[in-house]
């Protein structure tokens, strides 16, 4: 693997899923892997299961991890080629990134998406532009539109539980995502990741759940079954992703907050027994409820918890084909 930056990066997901479930057995696998290599991690944007599980992965594969708060130690970085530099910004990322090339044998980036020009947004010019002059592999830890290891990890954790179900199983699972309320504008990056793979993985019935108005970009939801009927889309379901999400057509707004899209224990009788999915943070009781988080239903912790066998198979990839 050379890159990191979705789920077009990975030639067999089964076989990263299966990677990541041997990391979990048995973490020091390959302790030596990334000996004498350096990985950098870059934030633009606050962060605590990405930046601490990302560590922990290349800490375990023997790699040195450095994180740096660019948002708050660095200086003001330009993305805009040709940018007269009269205003904010005080190094252009075609300076930085090769420095950085040199410092770093691997370079992890998460940014975030304005939520304000979809098209700047949508083009993805922060990371690829990282990518463009770092002359390194870049890991995104999150961009504009998509969270890659979220989703990696999403599938692991979908994987282990079907493992540990019954044996013997014959009908795909069913994998119901559903938007939930939310008091701030959210990016869609979860979301149009969790249903890039989800899709590309094939491995299951895939339905998405939203109000009106909050249909995701379409490039990402191709095969799903989109559905405005919450409970409809929940019947029969096995694993449920609940996530917030801001309009995509008219951009970065937040239409409703309607209560009645936060999924209780309630609606929970109508699926087989399903198991529920949020990437965290969650704010309680807002978009998923206490008696959920708090139940044997919720994967979330187990979900978090993945997130280093995750990243630590997309390390061994990458450090593997340099
Ligand atoms: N899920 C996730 O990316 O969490 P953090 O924002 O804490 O890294």
């Amino acid at each position: 693997m050379k890159q990191f930056i979705s789920v077009h990066d990975v030639p067999d997901i089964n076989a990263l899923v299966k990677k990541a479930l041997m990391y979990k057995a048995n973490p020091f696998a390959d302790r030596s892997l990334g000996a004498d290599k350096r990985i950098g991690l870059l934030f633009l944007n606050p962060s605590l299961r990405t930046r601490l599980s990302t560590q922990v992965a290349a800490r375990n594969l023997g790699m040195e991890a450095i994180v740096f708060n660019v948002d708050k130690e660095g200086w003001a970085l330009e993305f805009e080629e040709g940018a007269i530099m009269s205003g904010n910004t005080v190094e252009h990322v075609k300076d930085a990134a090769p420095i950085l090339g040199q410092y770093f044998d691997i370079l992890c980036i998460r940014t975030f998406p304005s939520l304000k020009n979809r098209e700047d947004d949508y083009s993805e010019m922060f990371i690829n532009q990282f990518i463009k002059y770092a002359g390194v592999p870049v890991v995104s830890l999150e961009s504009a539109t998509l969270h890659p290891l979220q989703s990696l990890t999403d599938i692991v954790t979908i994987t282990e539980s079907l493992n540990n179900g019954p044996a013997g199983r014959k009908k795909p699972p069913k994998i119901v995502l559903t938007w939930a309320p939310h008091i701030k504008p959210l990016p869609q990056c979860v979301a149009n990741s969790f249903a890039q793979w989800v899709g590309v993985w094939g491995e299951a019935e895939f339905v998405i759940t939203h109000p009106h108005e909050y249909e995701l970009a379409e490039q990402f939801t191709r095969g799903a079954t989109i559905t405005h009927n919450q409970d409809e889309a929940l019947r029969g379901a096995d694993f449920i992703y609940v996530k917030n999400w801001s309009t995509y057509t008219d951009y970065g707004k937040v239409y409703e907050n309607d209560p009645e899209w936060m999924l209780t224990e309630e609606k929970l009788a109508a699926t087989n027994d399903a198991k529920v999915m949020h990437c965290l943070p969650v704010r309680r009781n807002v978009e998923l409820s206490d008696e959920i988080l708090d139940s044997p239903h919720s994967l979330v912790t187990q979900q978090a918890g993945n997130r280093v066998w995750a990243a630590q198979a997309v390390l061994s990839e990458i450090l593997k084909s340099k």
